[in-house]
């Protein structure tokens, strides 16, 4: 079996909890060096895994021959650390955001084209179970074509670290946007013809935004009707997905997709009356639609094991789990966000 010489670059939250035990677990990776400039977590990193640690980028790629390298430094080093990484003939993956903005995206495919590399971002809500599960409920076309798909990230939370400010590629659209856009622009499998946003920074102890609101119209005719708030004191409904025969949402205390929907050959005929006199004056009614339920529990779906997407991707040459066109569309999106929200 190949196995990817790796180094993990960034060891907090996202880079000692998933990345490096992932990389740790998996028999195709040989976790060769970690790179963080607090010296007591390299500690910790040599202490737990044997593993070499260096204060810098830098100094790592002029120390060790690599096949990957792993960035879940702060999302302003993100181009910096790649493009080193390109230039030392190493491949990448990145944690998300690709990048605080769509120019320093673009340079950071610019590098990889330019020295031949490979690039996939890190977009984990594309591997969950409900996403795995939801993917299967619409091949099976029960709720007919999909006009829209509202989804909402919401809590109240005060949030204070760099992720509050701007300068530092905070706010929500970069954290929680980056997520759920990707995942609705995923499902529907097309590109964003029209993007309207509004957003505010309102309880945040930094200047990033914290409250936004965000209208995606896809090229394939679908509303996405993105909420990301943490501002919400109370929790908003995390998925709804409309079709014209109808709809799924998420029931979290269950665990499980409910999918309400009709079959058109159990649907009564209808006729209209145009009389500008509604007959009885009786409104349409809704009791003739023959709705079906059905209950899909996540335990039923297997969540992807994205490390070994990326296995397959870097060391076995398979298509990438996360194709950087779509990472860059996102990009685009979230730049156009920015843009309409400074109107
Ligand atoms: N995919 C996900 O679900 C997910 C979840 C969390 C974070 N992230 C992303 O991962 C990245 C890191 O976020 P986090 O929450 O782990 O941050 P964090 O603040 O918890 O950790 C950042 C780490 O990087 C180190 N660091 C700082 N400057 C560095 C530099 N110049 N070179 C190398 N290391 C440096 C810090 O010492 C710290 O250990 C961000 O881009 C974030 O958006 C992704």
């Amino acid at each position: 079996m190949k196995t990817l010489r790796t180094a993990v670059i960034g060891l907090g939250r996202i880079g000692w909890h998933f990345h490096v035990p992932q990389i740790v677990r998996h028999d195709g990776f040989e976790l060769v060096a970690v790179v963080d400039p607090l010296q007591e977590r390299l500690d910790e990193a040599r202490s737990e895994f044997g593993t070499k640690g260096y204060a810098s980028h830098i100094d790592l790629l002029e120390g060790e021959d690599l096949d990957l390298v792993v960035i879940a430094s702060p999302t302003p080093f993100h181009v910096e650390h790649a493009v080193a990484a390109f230039e030392r003939g190493c491949n990448v993956f990145c944690d998300k955001p690709m990048a605080p903005s769509l120019e320093e995206a673009d340079c950071m495919i610019a590098s990889m084209e330019e020295h031949g590399r490979k690039l996939m971002i890190y977009q984990p809500h594309r591997a969950g179970a409900d996403v795995v599960a939801l993917q299967e409920i619409l091949r099976q076309d029960l709720i007919g074509p999909v006009y829209m798909m509202k989804r909402t990230w919401s809590l109240y939370r005060r949030r204070d670290d760099w992720q509050a400010f701007r300068k530092y590629g905070g706010g929500m659209l970069n954290n929680f946007g980056v997520h759920h856009i990707d995942e609705l622009l995923y499902l529907c499998q097309s590109r964003a013809r029209r993007v309207t946003c509004a957003m505010r920074a309102v309880a945040s102890l930094g200047d990033a935004e914290d409250a936004v609101k965000v209208v995606i119209e896809t090229e394939n005719g679908a509303i996405l009707d993105v909420d990301l708030n943490e501002a919400a004191a109370h929790r908003m409904t995390p998925w709804h997905i409309l079709g014209q025969r109808g709809s799924i949402v998420l029931d979290e205390g269950e665990q499980a997709w409910r999918v309400r929907f009709f079959r058109p050959e159990e649907l009564p005929e209808g006729t209209t009356h145009e009389e500008l006199a509604a007959p009885g004056r009786r409104y349409p009614s809704m009791a003739d639609i023959p709705w079906r339920e059905e209950t899909w529990p996540l335990s039923d779906f297997q969540p992807i094991d994205f490390y070994q997407k990326c296995y397959e991707y870097f060391a076995l040459d398979g298509p990438p789990f996360v194709p950087i066109a779509e990472s860059r569309e996102l990009m685009r999106v979230l730049d156009a966000c920015r843009q309409d929200a400074a109107k």
